[in-house]
Order: C-alpha cells, then sequence, then structure tokens
C-alpha cells in the first residue's frame, strides 16, 4: 500500500466538503453520475448525509462556514418532519446526522426537540406483535407493514438517544426490542445476514427472509452486513450487551474473511464468477467505522487492537483505491453502488459512502466525534 498520510487526507476531504457547499445550493446530493451528483431537495432518505459531512467537517476545523451551512439546513428538516415528507424507518439516519448532531455540537434546543419528534415519529412503526420496526411503506400497507431490515439498526441509535435525552425509557424498550429481533431472525447459520425479513403483521409470526438490493435471498448483501456490524456494535453500547456485541464481533470476522486482498468489498459476497462484479466502497467504509467502534467496546486488548488495525487497513484502502482528489469532481468516496440489480448507480458516488468514509477518517486521525453511540455525550 502506498504511504498515506491521514492527516493530510482528511484535510483534502474537507476542502472538498467546502467546495461542494455552493454546488448543491439548497439541495442535497443524491446519486451519483460520473464526476457529478444528481441533486433533490429533501425529499428522500438520503439528504442528512450531507449534513453530517457538514457537521463533521465543523468539528474537525472549527470554521463557521460549515456550521452555518448545516445549521440553515435545520429549518428543511423541521418542515419534512411536520409534512412527513418520504417518511420510513430511516428518520434515524436522517435526524441523527441533522438534529441530533446539531444538537451535540451547538447545543441548539430546536434541534434537540426536532430529534426527539422524529424518534416519536420512528416509534410509531414500532408492531408489538413481531417486536420490530416497520422499515419501508405506509403503516396499513399489506406487504410491508410486514417488512423489517437490516438497515434498521442504524436508525435504532436515536430511540437510545432520545431515551437517554428525555428520561423516558419507552424510546429504548422498543429500540432494544427491535434489535433483539433483529438478531434472532436476520442473523443467519455461519454469521451472514438476510437484508429484509417478514412477517405475518396480524399475527406477528415470522414467515421468512428475503432480498431487496442483494443478488438472492440468502446471498451476502454487502452493504447490509456492514450496517449491521456497526449497527449491533451501536447497540452493544447503548444496551450494554454483550449478545449484541458478540454478534457484532461474528458478523465482523465473517466480512473480514469474505474480503479479497483488494479489500474494495464487492456489493455482494455471494456474487457467482458469471455475474455483476461491482464493487461497493460503501460497505468498506460503514464497517471501517463499524470495528473502530467495536475497538472501543471489545474488553479482550488483543481483539481491540486487531479490530482497530483492520479498520485503518480498511481505511487506507479505500483512500488508495477510491479517494476521490479531481477537482471538478464532487463525491470523495468512488465506486460506491446504490441497487447493482437494477442498475441504479452502481459504481458512483452516494453520498453514505462519502459521510462514512469521512466519518472513518476523523476516527482514524485520533479524533473521534460519535453522532450514533454515548462517547461523545
Ligand atoms: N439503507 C439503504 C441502503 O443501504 O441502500
Amino acid at each position: 500500500m502506498q504511504d498515506i498520510s491521514i492527516e493530510a487526507t482528511l484535510q483534502q476531504a474537507i476542502e472538498q466538503v467546502r467546495i461542494n457547499i455552493p454546488r448543491f445550493g439548497d439541495q442535497y446530493p443524491h446519486n451519483g453520475d460520473g464526476k457529478v451528483y444528481v441533486l433533490r431537495d429533501n425529499d428522500h432518505w438520503m439528504t442528512s448525509f450531507w449534513v453530517g459531512e457538514l457537521w463533521l467537517s465543523y468539528a474537525i476545523s472549527q470554521d463557521e462556514t460549515f456550521r452555518r451551512e448545516a445549521e440553515r439546513r435545520l429549518p428543511s428538516f423541521e418542515y419534512r418532519l411536520t409534512h412527513r415528507i418520504h417518511e420510513d424507518h430511516d428518520l434515524g439516519f436522517l435526524y441523527t446526522l441533522s438534529a441530533r448532531a446539531e444538537w451535540q455540537l451547538t447545543h441548539d434546543p430546536v434541534a434537540r426537540q426536532l430529534a426527539i419528534t422524529a424518534a416519536d415519529h420512528l416509534i410509531e412503526r414500532f408492531h408489538p406483535k413481531g417486536e420490530y420496526i416497520q422499515a419501508w411503506g405506509a403503516l396499513n400497507d399489506p406487504v410491508e407493514g410486514g417488512r423489517m431490515i437490516v438497515d434498521c439498526l442504524m436508525n435504532l441509535p436515536l430511540l437510545f438517544w432520545a431515551s437517554h435525552e428525555t428520561g423516558d425509557p419507552k424510546y429504548a424498550e422498543i429500540a432494544a426490542k427491535h434489535a433483539r429481533t433483529t438478531r434472532r431472525y436476520q442473523v443467519r447459520e455461519g454469521d451472514t445476514t438476510y437484508h429484509t425479513f417478514f412477517f405475518n403483521q396480524d399475527t406477528g409470526e415470522p414467515i421468512g427472509g428475503k432480498t431487496a438490493q442483494g443478488y438472492a435471498d440468502d446471498s451476502l448483501w454487502t452493504r447490509g452486513q456492514a450496517w449491521a456490524i456497526y449497527g449491533f456494535a451501536l447497540a452493544a453500547e447503548w444496551m450494554n450487551d454483550r449478545e449484541m456485541l458478540d454478534t457484532s464481533i461474528r458478523l465482523a470476522e465473517r466480512f473480514w474473511a469474505e474480503l479479497s486482498s483488494d479489500l474494495v468489498p464487492l456489493w455482494d459476497f455471494r456474487v457467482p464468477p458469471d455475474g455483476p462484479q461491482k464493487r461497493d466502497s460503501s460497505a468498506g467504509a460503514i464497517t471501517a467505522c463499524g470495528m473502530f467502534k467495536l475497538a472501543t467496546l471489545v474488553s479482550d486488548s488483543a481483539l481491540a487492537a486487531s479490530f482497530r488495525e483492520r479498520a485503518e487497513k480498511l481505511t487506507l484502502r479505500l483512500t488508495e483505491a477510491c479517494f476521490e482528489t479531481a477537482p471538478d469532481a464532487q463525491g470523495l468516496l468512488r465506486d460506491s453502488s446504490y441497487n447493482v440489480k437494477n442498475g441504479n448507480a452502481v459504481e458512483q458516488f452516494m453520498p453514505f459512502g462519502d459521510y462514512y468514509y469521512l466519518e472513518s477518517l476523523v476516527t482514524m486521525a485520533g479524533k473521534p466525534i460519535d453522532f450514533w453511540g454515548k462517547a461523545s455525550l
């Protein structure tokens, strides 16, 4: 691997965020398209990743430009919550990186209240019979009402945080139930994960696993495994729960064992040789962040050091292979894939790839800013 300075890379990435501020205007990056992003209004699940990049950049640089740009977007998040625009389980992603991050860094009470209201909306999606949070669709949807998805583990930190903030245990209780249901039904023999799982929403009876973005129902969608590694690690931290921690460790070991020597993961670890051999660098970045978190949680010091070392290797390799430095390019991390199966944004910039790559740089540079767990509270 090349000799890479993480501090210099981090500063370069932050400068790229700065250059993007006027380019994005009042909109938000959605899918990457070559060197640029397709921009959209604040009406989809990915919009907070850009705001998260702004808050990370502010936390590192203390440059008010980033703070002003992030703060001026909060009313738009307030508007979409009031009007329930594109509301699904990704309220967690949306309001952790916008409202909670703002509260954490500026102590703005409006941001705090917005994050709590988002948590109130999120718990409406809980199905008590199956003990899961419904991922997609309207609450009365006859099909989607029965579906949970593994990505939702990353939405739970908003609920744990809301209980921590308000003293009301109801949010954390639902988050813990959902995490346990995910562990029970979505983690398979061999430490792999289903992307999505269905229940009979009337009785709560489990039906079975199904993919949405993976190669097949029983394949191993790489980003789903990455969400699970980081999500279970965060659940372990908030719940102080050994089972959650063990699960995250096992899934992380499986992920690492599946990687080729290239270290930039393919989009699905079970794609056959004659299937599309496309990368999903975002899964590498999310896993790096998950492994950095695991390194802070495991008590065995050799294992902790090993997770830290592997997270660093992933971050360095992503820097070498995928970090974009062209001045006219709008993303940080090349080769993320949104949905290879339907050809939607394959090997492009994606806002979540950029965000988690930046978070991994920040952590590796020794300045961890934790918007998900308890460490920064
Ligand atoms: N949470 C949706 C995705 O990872 O594509």
